[in-house]
């Protein structure tokens, strides 16, 4: 089992904010919404781009690829609207004496 990877304190990662972690050659992008964290791989999954460089909408829970506009939910990964279709791979968040901890969990 792949062990945790520290992102940040709690502190450092606030409702409507973004942190990139790396595990190994993994970008992982990790959001707080609305007081909830999730993750996804910071790699869109129509071409090889980060997502990390566009907008991140605290109210929809969407993650705008700045490259040709797909949205994807950050809660699951899904895909909202084309050019991707594919979902964006998903990772555990665990949170611990006020440390985010995520992995990439694909082995
Ligand atoms: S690379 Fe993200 S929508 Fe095309």
């Amino acid at each position: 089992m792949p062990d945790w990877i520290r992102v940040c304190a709690t502190s450092e990662l606030f409702p409507g904010e973004t942190k990139v972690a790396w595990d190994g050659d993994t970008p992982i992008l990790v959001f707080n919404y609305d007081g909830d964290y999730y993750a996804l791989e910071d790699r869109c999954s129509h071409e090889d781009f980060e997502l990390s460089s566009g907008p991140f909408d605290a109210e929809e829970a969407t993650i705008e690829c700045v490259l040709h506009g797909s949205k994807f939910d950050v809660r699951d990964g899904r895909a909202l609207n084309a050019p991707a279709y594919a979902p964006v791979a998903k990772f555990p968040v665990r949170v611990e004496d006020g440390v985010v901890w995520t992995r990439d969990d694909r082995g």
